[in-house]
């Protein structure tokens, strides 16, 4: 689900349509919207599991400070998908304790 029109900010500027990887599958987001806001609207909720007790989590703060939304990203662990800009082509991997799971 995608806000298209707010009380107060009114309509969010028009953005292109691309296509990134999340584990091996093919979705579409918005250019530049934050990867987790993309992952949010095609129903992707887990982004990590934790590496001790494999407990699934996702966003949380939305603004960058808990960590909870990491996943990997263009192979590297650890990226913060509530604040790194989607990019066409992006792989998106949920992370599982501090990496990928093998595919
Ligand atoms: S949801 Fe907290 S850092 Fe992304």
């Amino acid at each position: 689900m995608r806000i298209t029109e707010h009380p107060i900010l009114g309509k969010p500027a028009e953005k292109r349509t691309i296509e990134f990887s999340y584990d091996g599958k093919t979705i579409t987001g918005l250019e530049g919207e934050p990867i987790a806001m993309a992952l949010e609207a095609a129903g992707v909720l887990i982004h990590r599991y934790t590496k001790k007790h494999h407990q699934p989590r996702g966003v949380f703060c939305a603004i960058g400070r808990c960590t909870d939304c990491v996943m990997v990203v263009n192979g590297q662990p650890n990226v913060r998908t509530c604040i790194t800009p989607l990019e066409a082509g992006m792989k998106v991997q949920t992370q599982y304790g501090l990496r990928a799971k093998e595919q």
